[in-house]
Protein backbone atom coordinates (compact mmCIF):
# COMPACT_ATOMS: atom_id res chain seq x y z
CA UNK A 1 0.00 0.00 0.00
CA UNK A 2 2.84 2.42 0.74
CA UNK A 3 4.42 1.33 -2.57
CA UNK A 4 1.26 2.47 -4.51
CA UNK A 5 0.82 5.60 -3.25
CA UNK A 6 5.12 6.24 -3.76
CA UNK A 7 4.28 5.38 -6.91
CA UNK A 8 1.62 7.20 -8.27
CA UNK A 9 2.44 10.43 -5.92
CA UNK A 10 3.03 13.47 -8.33
CA UNK A 11 2.63 17.11 -8.10
CA UNK A 12 -0.59 18.50 -9.26
CA UNK A 13 -0.88 22.21 -10.13
CA UNK A 14 -4.50 22.06 -11.51
CA UNK A 15 -7.38 21.23 -9.47
CA UNK A 16 -11.12 21.14 -10.01
CA UNK A 17 -13.46 23.21 -7.90
CA UNK A 18 -14.10 20.17 -5.58
CA UNK A 19 -13.45 21.23 -1.84
CA UNK A 20 -10.93 19.12 0.35
CA UNK A 21 -12.82 18.88 3.44
CA UNK A 22 -11.59 19.51 7.03
CA UNK A 23 -11.12 15.43 7.78
CA UNK A 24 -9.18 15.19 5.10
CA UNK A 25 -7.24 18.13 5.81
CA UNK A 26 -6.63 16.97 9.32
CA UNK A 27 -5.64 13.11 7.98
CA UNK A 28 -2.97 14.66 5.55
CA UNK A 29 -1.71 16.59 8.61
CA UNK A 30 -1.82 13.52 11.01
CA UNK A 31 0.11 11.78 9.10
CA UNK A 32 2.85 14.63 8.85
CA UNK A 33 2.75 14.45 12.37
CA UNK A 34 3.80 10.85 12.57
CA UNK A 35 6.75 11.38 11.15
CA UNK A 36 10.33 10.52 12.56
CA UNK A 37 12.57 13.90 13.58
CA UNK A 38 16.28 14.34 15.18
CA UNK A 39 15.54 13.09 18.77
CA UNK A 40 12.25 13.46 17.85
CA UNK A 41 11.77 17.09 18.90
CA UNK A 42 9.08 17.21 16.08
CA UNK A 43 10.40 21.15 15.34
CA UNK A 44 7.76 22.10 12.69
CA UNK A 45 3.70 23.77 12.98
CA UNK A 46 1.05 23.22 9.99
CA UNK A 47 -0.81 26.06 9.41
CA UNK A 48 -3.96 25.62 7.43
CA UNK A 49 -5.40 28.97 5.09
CA UNK A 50 -8.63 28.84 3.26
CA UNK A 51 -9.31 32.41 3.33
CA UNK A 52 -8.57 33.86 -0.62
CA UNK A 53 -6.77 36.85 0.35
CA UNK A 54 -4.28 34.76 2.24
CA UNK A 55 -4.01 32.69 -0.78
CA UNK A 56 -3.52 35.78 -3.21
CA UNK A 57 -0.35 36.79 -0.36
CA UNK A 58 0.95 33.09 -0.29
CA UNK A 59 0.81 32.58 -4.42
CA UNK A 60 2.43 36.23 -4.72
CA UNK A 61 5.33 35.23 -2.15
CA UNK A 62 6.12 32.16 -4.27
CA UNK A 63 5.79 34.22 -7.64
CA UNK A 64 2.80 33.84 -8.63
CA UNK A 65 2.63 30.19 -8.84
CA UNK A 66 -0.98 29.41 -9.02
CA UNK A 67 -1.52 26.65 -7.72
CA UNK A 68 -1.21 27.61 -4.55
CA UNK A 69 -4.34 30.65 -5.15
CA UNK A 70 -6.41 27.95 -6.91
CA UNK A 71 -6.11 25.17 -4.31
CA UNK A 72 -8.80 24.33 -2.14
CA UNK A 73 -6.50 24.34 1.07
CA UNK A 74 -2.89 24.97 1.53
CA UNK A 75 -1.18 23.83 4.78
CA UNK A 76 2.28 26.15 5.84
CA UNK A 77 5.21 24.15 6.80
CA UNK A 78 6.37 26.31 9.40
CA UNK A 79 10.10 25.07 10.41
CA UNK A 80 9.77 25.63 13.96
CA UNK A 81 13.34 26.75 15.20
CA UNK A 82 11.92 26.60 18.90
CA UNK A 83 11.37 23.95 19.35
CA UNK A 84 15.16 23.61 20.28
CA UNK A 85 15.21 25.82 22.80
CA UNK A 86 15.84 24.10 26.14
CA UNK A 87 12.73 24.22 27.75
CA UNK A 88 10.91 23.13 25.04
CA UNK A 89 13.07 19.97 23.65
CA UNK A 90 13.32 19.28 27.45
CA UNK A 91 9.61 18.87 27.59
CA UNK A 92 9.32 16.96 24.67
CA UNK A 93 12.22 14.51 25.99
CA UNK A 94 10.76 13.86 29.34
CA UNK A 95 7.14 13.11 27.50
CA UNK A 96 9.50 10.09 26.02
CA UNK A 97 10.19 9.22 30.02
CA UNK A 98 14.01 10.24 29.29
CA UNK A 99 15.17 10.72 33.01
CA UNK A 100 16.90 14.69 33.75
CA UNK A 101 20.70 13.53 33.07
CA UNK A 102 20.00 12.18 29.74
CA UNK A 103 17.88 15.38 28.95
CA UNK A 104 20.94 17.59 30.19
CA UNK A 105 23.16 15.32 28.42
CA UNK A 106 21.36 16.05 25.36
CA UNK A 107 20.70 19.34 25.82
CA UNK A 108 24.44 20.16 26.28
CA UNK A 109 25.79 18.02 23.31
CA UNK A 110 26.51 19.70 20.15
CA UNK A 111 25.91 16.67 17.99
CA UNK A 112 22.63 16.11 19.76
CA UNK A 113 21.23 19.83 20.22
CA UNK A 114 22.05 22.40 17.03
CA UNK A 115 21.16 25.52 19.15
CA UNK A 116 24.65 24.47 20.47
CA UNK A 117 26.32 25.32 17.70
CA UNK A 118 24.32 28.26 16.10
CA UNK A 119 21.73 29.32 14.30
CA UNK A 120 22.70 28.36 10.57
CA UNK A 121 22.78 24.81 12.10
CA UNK A 122 19.66 25.11 13.85
CA UNK A 123 17.98 26.02 10.29
CA UNK A 124 19.47 23.20 8.60
CA UNK A 125 18.32 20.82 11.13
CA UNK A 126 15.07 21.85 11.47
CA UNK A 127 14.26 22.20 7.25
CA UNK A 128 15.99 18.36 7.46
CA UNK A 129 13.18 17.28 10.02
CA UNK A 130 10.16 18.77 8.44
CA UNK A 131 11.25 17.24 4.73
CA UNK A 132 9.71 14.44 6.60
CA UNK A 133 6.42 15.27 7.74
CA UNK A 134 6.17 16.95 4.08
CA UNK A 135 6.97 13.64 2.73
CA UNK A 136 4.59 11.93 4.61
CA UNK A 137 1.26 14.49 4.31
CA UNK A 138 1.91 13.54 0.40
CA UNK A 139 1.82 10.10 0.65
CA UNK A 140 -1.38 10.40 2.54
CA UNK A 141 -2.69 13.04 0.54
CA UNK A 142 -2.15 10.38 -2.62
CA UNK A 143 -4.04 7.63 -0.50
CA UNK A 144 -6.92 9.71 -0.01
CA UNK A 145 -7.17 10.68 -3.46
CA UNK A 146 -6.35 14.39 -3.06
CA UNK A 147 -3.62 16.26 -5.68
CA UNK A 148 -0.82 18.62 -3.68
CA UNK A 149 1.33 20.14 -4.98
CA UNK A 150 5.09 21.09 -2.49
CA UNK A 151 5.97 24.76 -2.91
CA UNK A 152 9.43 25.69 -1.68
CA UNK A 153 10.15 28.73 -3.82
CA UNK A 154 8.64 31.13 -1.88
CA UNK A 155 9.51 34.56 0.07
CA UNK A 156 11.65 33.41 3.19
CA UNK A 157 14.91 32.71 4.87
CA UNK A 158 16.08 30.29 2.38
CA UNK A 159 15.54 32.07 -0.61
CA UNK A 160 16.88 35.28 0.90
CA UNK A 161 13.79 37.20 0.42
CA UNK A 162 12.71 36.77 3.86
CA UNK A 163 13.58 41.17 3.92
CA UNK A 164 11.75 41.96 0.83
CA UNK A 165 8.25 43.17 1.94
CA UNK A 166 6.50 40.45 0.80
CA UNK A 167 8.12 38.03 2.74
CA UNK A 168 7.71 40.69 5.98
CA UNK A 169 3.93 40.62 5.08
CA UNK A 170 3.43 36.50 4.89
CA UNK A 171 5.36 36.00 7.86
CA UNK A 172 2.84 38.80 9.68
CA UNK A 173 -0.37 36.95 8.37
CA UNK A 174 0.26 33.73 9.56
CA UNK A 175 1.96 35.51 12.64
CA UNK A 176 5.68 33.52 12.56
CA UNK A 177 8.33 35.10 14.61
CA UNK A 178 11.82 35.04 13.63
CA UNK A 179 12.65 31.84 14.78
CA UNK A 180 9.97 30.36 12.52
CA UNK A 181 10.37 30.20 8.60
CA UNK A 182 7.54 28.70 6.29
CA UNK A 183 9.47 26.18 4.49
CA UNK A 184 7.18 25.16 2.05
CA UNK A 185 3.46 25.37 1.13
CA UNK A 186 1.43 21.89 0.05
CA UNK A 187 -1.33 22.64 -2.02
CA UNK A 188 -4.27 20.42 -1.83
CA UNK A 189 -7.21 20.03 -4.53
CA UNK A 190 -8.75 16.95 -6.57
CA UNK A 191 -6.69 16.99 -9.56
CA UNK A 192 -8.32 18.75 -13.32
CA UNK A 193 -8.76 15.39 -14.67
CA UNK A 194 -8.59 17.51 -17.82
CA UNK A 195 -5.03 18.43 -17.43
CA UNK A 196 -2.79 15.64 -15.48
CA UNK A 197 0.38 16.01 -14.66
CA UNK A 198 3.56 13.33 -15.63
CA UNK A 199 6.08 11.82 -13.27
CA UNK A 200 9.81 11.10 -14.20
CA UNK A 201 12.74 10.12 -13.12
CA UNK A 202 16.10 9.59 -13.36
CA UNK A 203 17.60 5.93 -14.54
CA UNK A 204 18.37 3.06 -11.56
CA UNK A 205 21.69 3.04 -12.58
CA UNK A 206 22.13 7.23 -12.53
CA UNK A 207 21.29 7.26 -8.94
CA UNK A 208 22.20 3.87 -7.43
CA UNK A 209 25.74 2.09 -7.17
CA UNK A 210 26.96 -1.13 -5.17
CA UNK A 211 29.93 -0.90 -2.75
CA UNK A 212 31.45 2.09 -4.58
CA UNK A 213 29.91 5.13 -6.44
CA UNK A 214 29.96 4.48 -10.19
CA UNK A 215 29.99 0.28 -9.66
CA UNK A 216 26.31 -1.01 -11.02
CA UNK A 217 24.06 -2.59 -8.80
CA UNK A 218 23.12 -6.31 -10.75
C1 LIG B 1 11.42 20.94 -1.47
C2 LIG B 1 10.60 21.02 -2.72
C3 LIG B 1 10.21 22.25 -3.22
C4 LIG B 1 9.41 22.33 -4.37
N1 LIG B 1 8.99 23.54 -4.79
C5 LIG B 1 8.16 23.61 -5.87
C6 LIG B 1 7.64 24.87 -6.28
O1 LIG B 1 7.92 25.92 -5.71
N2 LIG B 1 6.78 24.87 -7.32
C7 LIG B 1 6.41 23.74 -8.00
O2 LIG B 1 5.62 23.82 -8.92
N3 LIG B 1 6.90 22.53 -7.61
C8 LIG B 1 7.75 22.44 -6.57
N4 LIG B 1 8.21 21.24 -6.14
C9 LIG B 1 7.77 20.00 -6.84
C10 LIG B 1 8.84 19.47 -7.76
O3 LIG B 1 8.99 20.28 -8.88
C11 LIG B 1 8.46 18.04 -8.15
O4 LIG B 1 8.38 17.23 -7.00
C12 LIG B 1 9.45 17.42 -9.11
O5 LIG B 1 9.45 18.09 -10.35
C13 LIG B 1 9.15 15.94 -9.37
O6 LIG B 1 7.85 15.78 -9.88
P1 LIG B 1 6.74 14.91 -9.14
O7 LIG B 1 6.51 15.50 -7.78
O8 LIG B 1 5.53 15.01 -10.01
O9 LIG B 1 7.24 13.52 -9.02
C14 LIG B 1 9.03 21.13 -5.04
C15 LIG B 1 9.43 19.90 -4.53
C16 LIG B 1 10.19 19.85 -3.39
C17 LIG B 1 10.58 18.49 -2.84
Amino acid sequence: MVLNAIANRKSVRVYSNKVVDDFTVKSIIEAGIMAPSWVNVQPWHFIVVRDDAKKELLSQASGGQQQVKNASALICCVADMTAWEDEKFSKVMEKQGRNEAVRNYILNSEMLNPSRLGAVETLLRTVEQITYAIGYMTLRAEELGVGCCIVGAVANELTQAQGSDIGSSVKEILGLNDKQVLHSILTLGYEDEKKPTVKSRKDFDEVVSYEVLGQRFQ
